[in-house]
């Protein structure tokens, strides 16, 4: 079965949907494999986004992803990073489909699209990649 990293983001730990994210995963059917409510640090941060160093958003999203503790989550379940990304919506609150966490939960707070509750995987590769930065040890 796949794993994948979901991190409910600071936006999301602060206005309590820590719950909320969880029980839609596992309304889903997949397994919560680790659990931990951590803050952040950049060099954390540096790590996981590699992919974004460097693009205008990239000091934003990280101020934004130090602002507060974020739920590290690893789930575990048949095509779970396919999933849950569809679980999640679309990367901008505002478009994202109603129904997905972002699209139901989520909207535009003063064209901060960093502010879009979730993180999750988007590929085998950078789910096991990601797994390895929040869970050294695992
Ligand atoms: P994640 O699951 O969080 O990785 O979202 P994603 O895969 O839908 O988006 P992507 O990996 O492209 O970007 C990572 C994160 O950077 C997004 O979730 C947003 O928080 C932020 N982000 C992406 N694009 C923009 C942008 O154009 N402007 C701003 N301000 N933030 C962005
Ligand atoms: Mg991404």
């Amino acid at each position: 079965t796949q794993r994948s990293l979901v991190l409910v983001k600071p936006d999301g730990v602060a206005r309590g949907l820590t719950g909320e994210v969880i029980r839609r995963i596992e309304a889903k059917g997949y397994t919560l494999a680790r659990l931990e409510l951590r803050t952040a640090t950049r060099e954390l941060l540096e790590q996981h986004y590699e992919e974004h160093v460097g693009k205008p958003f990239y000091e934003p999203l990280v101020e934004f992803m130090l602002s507060g503790p974020v739920a590290a989550i690893v789930i575990e379940g048949e095509r779970c990073i396919e999933g849950f990304r569809s679980l999640a919506g679309a990367t901008d609150p505002t478009a994202a489909a109603p129904g997905t966490i972002r699209g139901d939960l989520g909207r535009d707070w003063g064209l901060k699209v960093q502010q879009n509750l979730v993180h999750g995987s988007d590929a085998p590769e950078s789910a096991e990649r990601e797994i390895g930065i929040w869970f050294p040890q695992s």
